[in-house]
């Protein structure tokens, strides 16, 4: 019989120890850039952080217009700034998708109003319509606009499931170079992924050339087997300056996550081959990382994604999952006093 192995010796070489002032190191480096360039502390003056709240500001009219029953003259309060903050952006040559819908948005809240012979709140009527005057719904479009369910039965009778589950990890490649085309392609399906107040704060880095997918690769761990088969290398990221509140502190990783899996769901549909890539690093790797490569220092890394083109037949790990009965139930109530 072979010795017993130490098996808490095992884990522990598998997952090497933190001490407490290094999980202190690694949470103030992640703190120290949330309140550097969110506006949490101090308001951030830059542009990308005044468009963002602009953004925020104008989707909080449009969820009013798509309301059930949307009241006369709602969201008064947030007119206001988001009327100067269209003006700040337009005027200093920061005008941009959000200043459009924002102008887009403000054009169907008077629409909504004059078509229902509702009375727009007294205090921004002359400057609201002054705003949207000669702004066509064409060029302006915004505010609400109508689905059907049918629409959507329509756009969802196909394989759902043979869809998700040939989607695999895949550590298989042909070694053939992915278009930039087809990966332009697939973010621009991702970005109709979810984002808070719909705040685009998901940023897509690619390497296609052989020679720096290798160098951005030996910055990584997980990969080994494959990384030099891959036809592009992304790396995601989230810009730190969309946020303002402490409550979002870690909503970066939650909408950069999501974007991640969007993407890769995208790349899936374009017969395209993926393999997530961790960037569970600490804060020195991670610092190490952008000193060789130009990420801005207001963006987290989320995860890099392997990309590339599949060969005709080839093994995937089994991966089995748990049943829904595991992760799913009903949440119970802590009795009081508990
Ligand atoms: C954020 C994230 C990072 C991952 N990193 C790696 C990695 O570095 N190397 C790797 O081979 N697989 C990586 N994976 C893939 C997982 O091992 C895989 O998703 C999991 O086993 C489920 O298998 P499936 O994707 O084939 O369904 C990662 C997955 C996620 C979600």
């Amino acid at each position: 019989m072979s010795d017993a192995i130490d098996l808490t010796q095992e884990r522990r070489k598998y997952t090497p120890k933190a001490d407490l002032d290094e999980v202190r190191r690694n949470y103030d480096y992640d703190m120290e850039k949330f309140l550097t360039y969110s506006s949490t502390r101090d308001i951030n003056p830059d542009p990308a952080a005044l468009t963002s709240y602009l953004v925020s500001a104008y989707h909080s009219l449009e969820k009013g217009l798509a309301m059930e029953v949307p009241k006369a003259g709602f969201g008064l309060r947030k007119i206001r700034p988001i009327l100067a903050a269209i003006a700040e952006l337009e005027s200093s040559g920061k005008a941009s998708v959000a200043t459009r819908g924002a102008r887009g948005c403000m054009r169907a809240y008077v629409q909504y109003h004059d078509d229902r012979g509702l009375p727009l709140p007294i205090e921004v009527e002359t400057e609201l319509r002054a705003l949207v005057a000669g702004m066509g719904a064409a060029d302006y479009p915004g505010g609400s606009i109508t689905l059907n369910r049918k629409e959507i039965e329509e756009a969802t009778l196909f394989d759902y499931d043979r869809f998700i589950q040939t989607r695999c990890s895949v550590r298989h490649f042909t070694g053939e170079s992915v278009s930039p085309e087809d990966i332009k392609k697939a973010v621009q399906r991702a970005i109709k992924t979810p984002r808070t107040c719909n705040r685009e704060m998901r940023r897509v880095y690619a390497a296609y050339d052989p020679e720096l997918r290798n160098y951005l690769l030996s910055y990584h761990n997980g990969n080994r087997g494959f990384g030099h088969k891959l036809g592009a290398v992304l790396v995601v990221t989230v810009d730190l300056r969309e946020f303002d509140m402490i409550g979002e502190r870690n909503q970066g990783w939650i909408d950069g996550g999501l974007f991640a899996m969007s993407l890769v769901y995208a790349l899936h549909a374009g017969h395209l081959g993926t393999c997530m890539l961790n960037w569970s690093e600490d804060y020195v790797r991670d610092q190490r990382l952008r000193d060789a490569f130009q990420i801005p220092d207001h963006e987290i890394i989320i995860t890099f994604i392997g990309v590339g083109h599949l060969p005709e037949s080839f093994e995937v790990a089994a991966s089995p999952a748990p049943s829904a009965d595991e992760v799913l139930s009903i949440i119970a109530v802590r009795p009081s006093g508990s």
